[in-house]
């Protein structure tokens, strides 16, 4: 099937006779630069990439200009969600993921779709509907039909997102959502089941926050999530890769490097491969001069990064945005000052940062993964 820009390249091609003049593009500068982050990681094939918004895609072009540059993949921030995809139970809108799907295809960039089943993001009409009768049906309908409409564009899969809360009380401090409340924990089954029968060669990764640091709350979460992963494993549910968020605080002070290092291997040792999904490094809890923020997140990120990339199971790295033009952090955890943070690659003027640096640093000294 032709994609969406060659069918519009087929019908507007009778319209460009002969004497035609040739179509004008209008394309934005490139900057010149030195390779960029994905060219950092592929050396050691690996992947870097970043979370687009839609709205930045289609107005911001000096952003969009650099994100080809340094990215090898692109994944919608908010674009595969199912508020965004499923705006009645009967209806499918991918316009937005379409969105990002031709803009990915046109720079070859790959592409990550995030995420399948969400406790948040969710359409309205979604939680009051599902009853244990209907349920199943509505969760497979929604991954056969989005997995197959993205089937061979999307090349890995946030399947299940953010799945563990220890706090709840349920077996592998499982999150008590909306879909374990209908299913019990056989959802997280039928969800990797359902992506793995509409894309087989997608890789089908369970996403988690709070695996970073040393901090009693974040150990139960690991430990939640070694047994959840040991159980799926032992049973055969196909998941491949954990998605470690790592949403860091550039102003936490409990970063174990031996408590990263010993996590990734034990997620390695069960046969699976991890993924950095969305890096950055917030700064509410730092000063507000923009130099000591900017070296104090670099210094954070770098000390992480050395960390876990060591482990070889560790494929690749996403930052959640790639410039500190947009990131959700300013809506939902804001400064004090209200000044804007600084917790991504590039500032607000599209300009490498420490953080940057950083990440290329960290890249440069891990090793080549086996092909
Ligand atoms: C956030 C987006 O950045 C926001 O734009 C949106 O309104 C809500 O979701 N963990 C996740 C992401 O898995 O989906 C979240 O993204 C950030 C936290």
């Amino acid at each position: 099937m032709p994609s969406p820009l060659s069918r519009r390249m087929l019908l507007a091609a009778p319209l460009l006779g002969a004497a035609a003049p040739p179509p004008r593009v209008h394309k934005p500068p490139t900057p010149h630069l030195a390779p960029g982050l994905n060219t950092h990681a592929s050396r050691k094939r690996m992947f870097y990439g970043a979370a687009i918004d839609t709205q930045i895609l289609r107005t911001d072009t000096a952003y969009m200009a650099h994100v080809p540059i340094e990215c090898g993949m692109v994944v919608g921030e908010y674009a595969f969600k199912w508020s965004q995809l499923r705006p009645a139970p009967d209806r499918f809108d991918f316009r937005q993921a379409d969105l990002l799907a031709t803009y990915a295809a046109r720079h070859r960039l790959r592409l990550r779709g995030h995420a399948l089943v969400w406790y948040q993001s969710n359409p309205d009409w979604l939680e009051p509907m599902l009853t244990p009768d209907n349920a199943e049906n509505i969760l497979t309908t929604h991954i056969r039909n989005t997995v197959g409409h993205f089937r061979r564009r999307v090349v890995q899969w946030d399947v299940v997102n953010e799945a563990i809360l220890p706090e709840d009380g349920k077996p592998h401090g499982l999150r008590n959502t909306l879909w374990l409340k209908a299913l019990g924990p056989r959802y997280i089954d039928i969800a990797f089941e359902s992506c793995a029968k509409a894309d087989p060669g997608a890789l089908r990764v369970l996403n988690e926050y709070g695996l970073e640091y040393a901090l009693p709350w974040q150990e139960r979460r690991r430990n939640a999530m070694l047994e959840l992963l040991s159980d799926l494993r032992a049973r055969n549910v196909p998941v491949q890769a954990l998605g470690m968020q790592s949403h860091l605080d550039g102003a936490e002070i409990h970063l174990d490097q031996k408590v990263l290092a010993k996590f990734c291997a034990d997620v390695a040792s069960l046969g699976l491969k991890i993924v950095i999904t969305e890096m950055d490094v917030r700064d509410n809890g730092l000063p507000a001069d923009i130099a000591l923020r900017d070296a104090a997140i670099a210094a954070h990120a770098r000390a992480y990064l050395d960390a876990v990339l060591p482990n070889p199971a560790v494929i690749g790295v996403v930052t959640w945005g790639l410039s500190d033009r947009r990131s959700w952090l300013d809506q939902t955890m804001p400064r004090t000052d209200k000044l804007p943070q600084r917790p991504l690659p590039l500032d607000t003027d599209l300009k490498r940062k420490p953080l940057w640096a950083s990440i290329a640093g960290a890249l440069d000294v891990t090793t080549v993964r086996p092909a």
